[in-house]
């Protein structure tokens, strides 16, 4: 395919997105149970060994496509099912950046439109379509100002997180004022109160052991909201905080073929002095036009760590997927 977003692959997004809506409405996750599309584009259970079956929900797996692999939407099915699979007794949080060959998301002045291309932007919406709330560092709020919303797909907008731990965002920004989805502004719980929330702002005041946010009881209380799938986009420093903490069950890296020489970092943890103490996740490739997205699984639903090591020969991507 050469463009790789053929209307073919494009088709799997409504079924993607029933698939989610549906998880999100109620089934029965206790049986496996196959579905198939209604005429109202909805996801309806249908009994075993029905033709018409697209999807398999599976007790502790979540969606499973019942199409075959050649299919055109099968990629595009691989990709997001696990994500609209999220729900209160198996949460999913996934971080992602966008990052160059050379391992930034921004140059030195923060200039970040666009790292990635556009297919890999249209990703960005669809995971936030996906999911429950969106998460972003207060660098990211002021470097660009975003929305946050799902403008590029069809899908429901999600609850927009901004962490500023010590209040430096006025009020001014879009996600404060734009009315386009609730905003929860973080913040530490000794920081001042420099402007009220509004009825469309929550506060949320918490913890900073060492200095910063404790990003468990964040999620805590997300989880707590109902927000059983969190997409944590940015930036490096947000994303890592996350990381470091042992937070993310997915890590989505795109690489771009891009150079930009010195910049906002991508990820950045502490250093390791020997390769062997190095996480090495299992990953899946997808291609994004001419970006590379590597979904590295840091956790399985149970929380055990999916790494691997590098004599072992496992782990590696069996296929190149294109989206
Ligand atoms: N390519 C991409 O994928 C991508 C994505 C998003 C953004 N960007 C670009 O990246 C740049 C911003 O990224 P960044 O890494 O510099 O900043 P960032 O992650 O957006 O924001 C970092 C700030 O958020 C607050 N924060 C985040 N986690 C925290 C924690 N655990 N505890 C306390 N505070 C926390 C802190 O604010 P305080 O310093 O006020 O405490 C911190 O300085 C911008 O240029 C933007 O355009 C690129």
């Amino acid at each position: 395919m050469a463009n790789g977003m053929g209307t073919q692959t494009e088709a799997a997004w409504p079924l993607v997105l029933a698939a989610a809506q549906a998880n999100r409405a109620g089934i029965d996750r206790t049986q496996p149970k196959p579905y198939a599309i209604d005429d109202s584009g909805r996801l309806t259970p249908v009994t075993e060994g029905d033709s018409r079956a697209l999807l398999d929900w599976i007790p502790g797996k979540g969606w499973i496509s019942c199409l075959p692999p050649e299919d055109p939407r099968t990629p595009l099915l691989d990709l997001y099912l696990p994500i609209a699979s999220g729900h209160t007794d198996a949460p999913l949080t996934v971080g992602h950046l966008g990052q160059s060959l050379d391992g930034f998301i921004a140059t030195t002045t923060g200039d970040s439109y666009y790292v990635t291309g556009e297919e890999n932007v249209r990703h960005l919406h669809r995971m936030r379509a996906l999911c429950d709330a969106v998460v972003v560092g207060a660098g990211t709020i002021a470097a660009d100002d975003p929305q946050l919303t799902t403008r590029r797909v069809p899908g429901p907008n999600p609850l927009r997180v901004v962490l500023d731990r010590t209040r430096r965002l006025d009020d001014q920004y879009g996600v404060f004022n734009d009315g386009q989805s609730p905003t929860l502004l973080v913040c530490g719980e000794s920081s001042n109160a420099a402007w009220p929330a509004s009825d469309q702002v929550d506060i949320l005041k918490l913890p900073t052991p060492e200095g910063k946010l404790d990003l468990s009881a964040l999620i805590a209380h997300l989880r707590g909201r109902g927000c059983a799938s969190i997409f944590v986009e940015g930036g490096g420093v947000t994303v890592s905080g996350f990381l470091e903490a042992g937070l993310l069950d997915r890590l989505q890296i795109a690489v771009a073929p891009l150079l930009i020489g010195d910049g906002r970092p991508a990820i950045r943890l502490q250093g390791m002095e020997v390769l062997g103490d190095c996480r090495r996740p299992q990953q899946r490739i997808f291609r994004m036009g001419s970006d590379i997205l590597f979904e590295c699984m840091l956790t399985t639903a149970g929380g055990r760590s999916t790494d691997v090591t590098p004599s072992a020969g496992e782990g590696r991507p069996d296929i190149a997927r294109i989206i």
